[in-house]
């Protein structure tokens, strides 16, 4: 594993994002409800509102892990058709062992790496994307290639957390998420390596403006985001051209 010091990844991002995932995939789920305080599942769903998906649409989840937003997106809209799509094979298994209890409509898991999606051009009528933009290779890259396998008029919506404008509570913000979450990620996750990369990885991650802007420069049209928790999450959406 390519890992310096700080537990921040070298040239071989993806590989060892992929490996810090499969490590902590069995209890993901009960660290994640821990770390939010539950409140993730809010998030979530604000997300999807904003998505608002037509009836009966095929959506893709990206970097969908265990399955938490394809599951929210079926348990609002059964009629869906969605794919999740992930590259780590562990995350996924949970989501499959999930989908048979949690699925009320069509879910499909598929391995692959969101950078180079197995998908035809315009196949989708809408795409989210929940906590994983600050762990891909390149972000052009990636938004580039949700927009191409979304229909013109299709919306991608990403939740993630983000930079509080406000300097007092980034710094106590800071302070839970560098520190805590850590601790927390040992002890409930446990990894407390993987649960400081994850914070580490919002370092050199744009602002909510500047990632805005990425989404108008990959062909994302009315772009714009919500912010919540002061900031320190943020849903970016935008528009297939
Ligand atoms: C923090 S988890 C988020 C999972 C889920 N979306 C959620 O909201 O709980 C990040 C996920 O992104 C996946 N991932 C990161 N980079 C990826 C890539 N380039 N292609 C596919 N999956 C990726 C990881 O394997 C991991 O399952």
């Amino acid at each position: 594993m390519n890992c310096s010091r700080a537990g921040t990844p070298q040239p071989d991002k993806g590989a060892f994002v992929r490996d810090m995932f499969a490590k902590i995939a069995p209890r993901y789920d009960t660290a994640n409800r821990v770390i939010s305080a539950g409140l993730d599942e809010g998030w979530r769903k604000r997300a999807i509102a904003l998505l608002a998906p037509p009836k009966g649409g095929r959506v893709l989840d990206l970097c969908c892990g265990t399955g938490d937003v394809v599951f929210h997106l079926l348990r609002i809209d059964p009629s869906l058709d969605v794919t999740g799509v992930d590259f780590c094979e562990p995350m996924l298994e949970n989501a499959r062992r999930r989908a048979t209890h949690e699925a009320r409509g069509k879910a499909t898991f598929v391995e692959a790496d969101v950078m180079t999606l197995p998908f035809e051009d315009r196949a989708f009528d809408g795409a989210t994307m929940g906590f994983s933009m600050r762990n891909v290779v390149d972000i052009d890259a990636t938004l580039r290639e949700i927009r191409r396998v979304l229909r013109p008029g299709a919306r991608f919506v990403n939740l993630d957390m983000s930079k509080a404008p406000n300097k007092l509570w980034k710094a106590l913000f800071g302070v839970y998420f560098y520190r805590i979450v850590p601790l927390i990620g040992g002890v409930v996750g446990g990894s407390h390596q993987a649960y400081s990369y994850l914070p580490n990885s919002l370092t050199n991650h744009p602002n909510a403006e500047a990632l805005r802007e990425r989404f108008e420069k990959a062909g994302f049209q009315n772009s714009g985001f919500v912010r919540l928790m002061g900031g320190a999450i943020a849903i970016h959406y935008g528009t297939a051209a």
